[in-house]
């Protein structure tokens, strides 16, 4: 099948080679010249693991090309719209502007039959409203969310969870909805669910989802906050609560909290899409969830300065992380990356290291130091604070050859992934959250 994606972003760019591994020929545009470059030579623009050899295995074989003239997605059978929705400066909403530019643009080179499939987060009712420039050109609109999570972006999108396709009903719907079956036949294999319902639905279970996660882990953080009072722990409590399997132990991990290109906007968009239909009420509760979230990064902070008797200033604080993930080099809206920015503005002599992201980190944070190393991060260092937690951290620590490197012996633990009773034992004073 032939298989056009707009937007080649995190999305497109795993969307594009996932298709053409399974025997599509996909074209992958994007406005970006450097990306369309990059990605033309089967190389990633982003960190992401098994992305490389898919891009190259596509490219190679001729199957995946990238272009930034959209006249090329012409004779496509279904043309995949991934372009981003970031929040809009100084507003909670999405801005729309790139989807409706996508829509705009393809429309031109849009054949009689052709489905148009939706991927991008929108708010709910932007399908219908995008639908008549679609149907003008005599193709058919479907809203096809996506549920990759960065780190396992190829495997969610080869294997997912589920398909979700929103149609207008009716034998248009029922046909583009077909459409989708043969392009994504390979999941289809597996017994993978294949929903099909209505645009506003199809919008909604992406936003859902989303909210219910940033949801669930701001419930845990703010156990953790009743639990630090009470001198309960957190971490136990997450593992008896997961036990039932109506709560599960997933996305109860307690801690800085969450941040990266979806679960803070999307949840912020999905209030402002509320308040926009009278519905301010019904998705009050996700203002809680975001402070909450952004309380737990000033709580680190607190951590470092009630260790340091707030003699902070000109204390060398290793910062181990700087992604809003392991995994992952991505550091939009990343709590590690924010919990260094604060100590650094409160006099800290910050020094930020992580296996993927120092490069990201660094143009978003030129002000701050970067080690490329963690033993160089760890040097002399008065404090160390985890806030990414890779295994490199996690897992390949011990605490004596790390004091060997330190100046101090303080730890914050802002991931709550260490031994506390190991490195308590080895002399740390060591602070989870
Ligand atoms: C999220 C969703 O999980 C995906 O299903 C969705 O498709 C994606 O957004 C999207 O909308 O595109 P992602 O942003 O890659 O995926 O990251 P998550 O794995 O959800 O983690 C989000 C944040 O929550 C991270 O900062 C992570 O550290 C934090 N987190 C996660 C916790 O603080 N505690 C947990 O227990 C789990």
């Amino acid at each position: 099948m032939r298989i056009s994606v707009i937007g080649c972003g995190y999305l497109g760019a795993v969307h594009a080679a996932a298709m053409a591994s399974i025997g599509h020929e996909v074209v992958g545009i994007d406005v970006d010249p450097r990306k369309i470059e990059a990605l033309g030579r089967g190389e990633a623009p982003i960190y992401e693991p098994g992305l490389p050899e898919l891009l190259r295995s596509g490219v190679e074989s001729g199957a995946l090309r990238f272009s930034t003239d959209i006249a090329e997605s012409a004779g496509s059978a279904v043309h995949f719209v991934t372009v981003g929705t970031p929040q809009l400066p100084g507003s909670d909403a999405a801005d729309m502007r790139f989807v409706r530019a996508a829509f705009t643009e393809l429309a031109p080179h849009l054949r009689e039959g052709d489905v148009v499939a939706g991927k991008s987060t929108v708010p709910v009712g932007t399908a219908t409203e995008l639908e008549e420039i679609v149907q003008t050109a005599g193709a058919t609109l479907a809203w096809n969310p996506e549920f990759l999570r960065e780190g396992w972006a190829v495997q969610d999108t080869l294997d997912p969870d589920r398909i979700v396709v929103g149609v207008r009903s009716g034998p248009e719907g029922e046909r583009a909805a077909g459409v989708l079956r043969e392009a994504y036949w390979k999941a289809l294999e597996k017994d993978t669910p294949f929903i099909i319902t209505d645009f506003a639905t199809a919008e909604l279970v992406k936003v859902s989802a989303n909210a219910f996660l940033a949801t669930k882990i701001s419930f845990i953080n703010a156990m953790a906050e009743i639990a630090e009072a009470t001198g309960a722990d957190v971490t136990q409590l997450a593992d008896a609560l997961g036990h039932d399997v109506r709560i599960g132990r997933r996305f109860l991990g307690a801690g800085i909290g969450f941040g990266g290109g979806c679960l803070p906007k999307d949840i912020r968009a999905f209030a402002a899409r509320a308040e926009e239909l009278g519905l301010r009420d019904s998705v009050g509760f996700l203002r809680e969830v975001d402070a909450i979230n952004l309380r737990r990064r000033e709580r680190a902070v607190q951590l470092v300065l009630e260790e340091t008797r707030g003699a902070i200033v000109g204390t060398r604080v290793a910062v181990l992380g700087a992604a809003f993930k392991p995994h992952s080099d991505d550091v939009r809206d990343s709590p590690a990356l924010d919990v260094a920015v604060r100590l650094h503005g409160l006099g800290a002599r910050v020094v930020v290291t992580d296996p993927q992201a120092v490069p990201n980190a660094r143009a978003l944070h030129p002000q701050l130091t970067y080690a490329t190393s963690r033993d160089e991060a760890l040097r002399d260092a008065d404090v160390i604070v985890i806030v990414t937690e890779w295994d490199e951290y996690r897992r390949q620590m011990s605490p004596d050859d790390v004091a060997a490197l330190t100046d101090g012996r303080i730890i914050v633990d802002g991931r709550n992934c260490l031994d506390a009773e190991l490195w308590r034992a080895a002399g740390w004073r060591y602070r989870g959250m």
